[in-house]
């Protein structure tokens, strides 16, 4: 594959004597590039598609569109997490839309109608022994500090051991036991690497945000930590008004991006996160979501002023996203070095270049 020369070279020569690269424009702006992303990392990554509080009682359910295969997750009449393809076993309709609450999967075409359990438990004017083997698609899936990836290769290696080195510097903040507060989605006009890239480093902090998290978290107390496998992790020091929290847990601000397109801002017993999804090699859909330890947070003013916050330095990372993408687009191919902070965005880049590259 000849466009994925650029990466090689990159990957090889990701350093020199100013310090290390960012990746070639070119793997930003090209709609093959996007489509052998979509074959070699999200159609056998782990994406993130919700949290179990947003699954608490039999019934509850949650969608979500993985790249080109859209998604249920759902707890059935057993208490067990499911998920499936939301795509019906008759002849491809879509079943379910948004987040809610059901007792049966009515299909909205013909009315077949499907079981928690995915078994199709009756079909209008069919003979029950035509229809009786029918039962949806499962994907697999897995659940890692409380939040729900699915992963589309059925012989795709576990999550979590990948991650376990980060579990010993987050398990305290207890993120499974958070719940959703608020969730969200929006498009971006950017390449999905711009946004995770964005979210990697806090270097941009004291410019882009300077109002809204740089007297909170300031830039100049970014640590870059190992990292791993499956993920990157800076930390950045956090000032609390409320005692409280501040009591309780550490105060550091931990930002980690977990391979390829999840990553989530984890303080005193508050997450922000996001999954990223491409849609093309210059637009991308995300979701965002706010969760909170509720026994802290008792006051809901406060969780959304955490809403408010959030939509606030997104828009300001908006701008520069959008702004990154058109530049990127121009194809100057002199770029860098990276600043020492940026590190992470290194460490995804070569996490990108083995998936791409394998
Ligand atoms: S496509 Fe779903 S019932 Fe026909
Ligand atoms: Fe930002």
């Amino acid at each position: 594959m000849r466009i994925l020369d650029a990466l090689e070279r990159w990957r090889d020569n990701s350093e020199n004597e100013f310090g290390k690269l960012p990746m070639p424009p070119i793997l930003y702006s090209s709609e093959e590039i996007h489509n052998i992303e979509l074959e070699k990392i999200f159609s056998k990554e782990w994406v993130c598609i919700g949290h179990i509080s947003e699954l608490k009682d039999a019934g509850d359910y949650l969608t979500f569109n993985l790249a080109t295969h859209p998604v249920i997750a759902l707890r059935d009449n057993n208490n067990e997490i499911r998920v499936y393809s939301n795509v019906c076993a008759h002849r491809s309709s879509r079943l379910l839309d948004g987040s809610g609450k059901c007792s049966v999967i009515i299909c909205p075409y013909h009315a077949w109608a499907y079981e928690l359990n995915g078994k199709l438990r009756g079909a209008p004017r069919m003979d029950k022994d035509k229809v009786k083997q029918v039962h949806l698609n499962q994907l697999k899936f897995e659940i890692w500090q409380g939040l729900i990836f699915v992963n589309l290769d059925h012989n795709a290696a576990p999550l979590s051991p990948r991650l376990s080195s980060l579990d010993e510097h987050i398990n305290r903040f207890d993120f499974a036991n958070m719940d959703v507060v608020h969730s969200y989605e929006g498009e971006l006009a950017c390449n999905w690497k711009v946004l995770v890239e964005n979210f990697c480093e806090s270097y941009h902090l004291f410019k882009v945000h300077k109002t809204t998290l740089e007297p909170s978290t300031p830039t100049s107390s970014v640590e870059v930590m190992p990292g791993g496998v499956g993920y990157n992790h800076h930390t950045l020091d956090k000032k609390m008004d409320d005692k409280k929290v501040s009591a309780t847990k550490e105060n550091k601000e931990h930002l980690c991006c977990i391979y390829p397109s999840m990553t989530f801002a984890l303080s005193q017993s508050r997450v922000l996160w996001l999954s990223i999804i491409p849609t093309s090699y210059n637009r991308l859909r995300f979701r965002a979501w706010v969760g909170k330890d509720l026994n802290v947070h008792t006051d809901k003013k406060m969780a959304e002023g955490e809403l408010d916050q959030l939509l606030a330095f997104m828009a300001e990372d908006k701008v520069i996203n959008t702004g990154v993408q058109k530049g990127l687009e121009a194809g100057v191919g002199n770029r860098g070095p990276l600043n020492e902070m940026e590190k992470t965005n290194w460490d995804f880049g070569h996490y990108y270049a083995k998936m791409m590259l394998s």
